[in-house]
Parts: structure tokens; C-alpha cells; sequence
């Protein structure tokens, strides 16, 4: 958590540096346009490990905003500092293994694992992360090195990697003046900017329901571990989203299951279930799984996600964060915004 939360310090720390009427006059110039960033690549063959090459490379850039995307290397550098989100999907080639790291400079952030080989099924994994990036970090996908992992791939994009800037860190700074909580206050004349809300939370222990009577039915699950939380919507502690500006959200959770128990992980809003994860087989085997979701929420609407607190259920994680929770405001609602 350390390594995530340093470089937004960073940022913070030299944004203070900078004369306050410069940075205004530097944001409000760059306007929207200089501050995206978004891209999508696809990759058409498969390709194995043990080469030198680790990284995943593309073929096909098939949205490029801002040009931060380089297909031959695979490497995503960051050109405005900011709040992430990044998806991959990759393909499982039959009878080789399959693991996907994406990495943060040179640390995995999240791993897609597919440990069976012996099928000659494919398979298709996805996953997503919001992460907060500090100029010049790189984001990549990187391919296990042995030579008994493969990814697959054909014409159909089977492995796909994409990325968009949701927030970047100047919008953040205004609003850490407005709520008070952050070191730089703004000026009345600040203009007005859109609301911004976002959050990205980990937890590192797993979850085993225990069947006992008293014990509250639905009770959030907490988190230990923030990666973003702009806005400061998100209490890690009682692991309440609490709505501050109504609009569009977009959700996603992932949860591993424990070995020998079944999964199941709902999402809440307020007191009614909108999406539930399952995994119902009790194996022994690892299993990660991953939902995504928009939600329509109003001023004061909480989002939260329980895992079902009987005996026989739980979720796995470690210090690798298998049960994670992001969100963020895709559009504020419009009325709200005349207010
Ligand atoms: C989030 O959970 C997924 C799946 O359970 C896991 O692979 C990943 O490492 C976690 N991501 C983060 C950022 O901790
Ligand atoms: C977060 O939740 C905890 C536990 O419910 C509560 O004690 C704390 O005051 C909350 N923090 C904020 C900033 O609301």
C-alpha cells in the first residue's frame, strides 16, 4: 500500500511547490483535451513463454487517445498523473498454463492464474484495477516466463488490454480544496469543475462465515488497503461507499474462493442485493473471480458487498489482494449540477 500511496504524496508535495496562480493558469490552458488518456490494444496470435520478451506486445492499437500506449513494447507510460483504470482479457492456450500479471513499473499489481492444462478447452479471463500513477510509470501486461505457460490468440481478440485516464491528479488537487481534508485550499474564483468520486480498496485476509446466532446478517465487508479514494467517498472501515454527488457509477469486485468452501459475494446498494458472485463448487481448487456493474445512485445511496456469513461460505485473500472493490462517477447527474 505504501509503494501505491507514495507517488500521489509525491505529486501533492510538488504541486505545493509550484506557484498556486501557475498551476491554475497551467490546468485550466491544457483545457480537457492534453489531459486524456485512453487506449485499447488487441493481439492476434498467441504467444509463449520463455522467451526474453515477457512483456505482451500487440498488434493493433484500436483507440488511442493521447498516443501513451506503445504496441511494440506493450508498455503504457504515464503522460498525466492520475487515477487509472486498466482491464485485460487474456485467452488460455489448451494444454499450457496460464498466468498474467499486470505490473506497476516492476510490481505485480494482479495476476490472472489458470492453473489446469490438461484440457484442450480455451478460456477467456478478465480482469480490472483503477490504479493512482505518477508521470513516467509504466503499466504492463507480463506473460509467467516458463515455457509451460502460454496465452492464446487469434483474429478474434481473444487478449485485449485497455486503459483510461478517469481522473487526473489536477482535478484532484481542487477537490481535496474544496472538501477541506487536503493541504491546498482554492480560491473562490476557482472555476467550476465537474464532481469527481472514485475509489479502489483492498483487503489482505480472507473472510470464513461462521454460522452464530445474534451475529448481523448482512455485515459489510471492511478493507485494509486503499489504493484511491478521491473524494474521500469510500470508509475503508465500515467498507460503506456513501454517495456524495448522485450520477452514474461504474462497480467492480473480485473475490478468490477459499478451497473447500463455496463463494458467494453480494453487492448492496443500500439494503437490496443488485449483484451476487458465485461459486458454488466446494473443491479444493483456487478460484478468483471478477463482476462489474453500473449502478444509478442517489445523494446518500451506500454500495457495499457482504459475503454470505454461514458456515461452509467464505472468500480468500492474502497480501495480494484477492478481494478488492473499485468504483467511480461515470456522469454526474445533470440536474445536480444546476443546482
Ligand atoms: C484484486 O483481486 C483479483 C482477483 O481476486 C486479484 O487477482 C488481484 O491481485 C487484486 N488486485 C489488487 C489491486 O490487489
Ligand atoms: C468510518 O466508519 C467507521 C466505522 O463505522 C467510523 O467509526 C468512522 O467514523 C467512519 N469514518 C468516517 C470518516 O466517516
Amino acid at each position: 500500500m505504501l509503494i501505491m500511496l507514495r507517488p500521489c504524496c509525491v505529486m501533492i508535495g510538488l504541486l505545493l511547490l509550484w506557484p498556486l496562480p501557475a498551476a491554475w493558469g497551467f490546468s485550466r490552458l491544457c483545457s480537457d483535451l492534453s489531459l486524456r488518456s485512453a487506449f485499447s490494444a488487441v493481439r492476434s496470435s498467441s504467444m509463449e513463454g520463455g522467451g526474453e520478451h515477457l512483456a505482451v506486445t500487440f498488434d493493433q492499437v484500436t483507440v488511442d487517445v493521447g498516443g501513451d500506449f506503445q504496441k511494440d513494447t506493450g508498455l503504457f507510460t504515464c503522460r498525466v498523473p492520475g487515477a487509472y483504470y486498466f482491464s485485460f482479457t487474456v485467452g488460455k492456450f489448451p494444454h499450457k498454463e496460464l498466468s498474467v500479471m499486470l505490473m506497476k513499473n516492476r510490481n505485480e499489481v494482479q495476476t490472472i492464474v489458470y492453473d489446469e492444462d490438461n484440457t484442450d478447452e480455451r478460456k477467456m479471463q478478465s480482469q480490472s484495477v483503477m490504479l493512482q500513477l505518477d508521470f513516467g510509470d509504466t503499466v504492463w501486461l507480463r506473460l509467467h516466463g516458463d515455457p509451460r505457460y502460454a496465452l492464446y490468440s487469434n483474429t478474434a481478440h481473444y487478449t485485449t488490454f485497455s486503459g483510461y485516464s478517469s481522473y487526473s491528479l489536477w482535478t484532484l488537487r481542487t477537490l481535496r480544496g474544496q472538501g477541506g481534508q487536503g493541504t491546498v485550499r482554492v480560491k473562490e474564483e476557482e472555476p467550476e469543475e465537474d464532481p469527481r468520486s472514485a475509489f479502489s480498496v483492498g483487503r489482505t485476509q480472507s473472510i470464513v462465515g461462521v454460522t452464530r446466532a445474534g451475529l448481523p446478517h448482512h455485515r459489510p465487508i471492511s478493507f485494509d488497503s486503499e489504493f484511491v479514494n478521491i473524494g474521500g467517498d469510500f470508509n475503508i472501515t465500515s467498507g460503506v461507499f456513501l454517495c456524495r454527488v448522485p450520477g452514474v457509477y461504474y462497480f467492480s469486485f473480485n473475490a478468490g474462493k477459499l478451497p473447500e468452501k463455496r463463494l458467494s459475494v453480494k453487492l448492496m446498494k443500500n439494503q437490496m442485493e443488485v449483484q451476487t458472485m458465485i461459486y458454488d463448487d466446494s473443491r479444493g481448487q483456487r478460484a478468483l473471480q471478477s463482476q462489474s456493474l453500473m449502478l444509478s445512485l442517489r445523494r446518500g445511496d451506500s454500495v457495499w458487498l457482504y459475503s454470505h456469513q454461514s458456515q461452509g461460505f467464505g472468500a480468500y485473500s492474502n497480501h495480494a489482494k484477492y478481494i478488492n472493490f473499485s468504483g467511480f462517477l461515470v456522469y454526474p447527474d445533470p440536474a445536480n449540477r444546476r443546482r
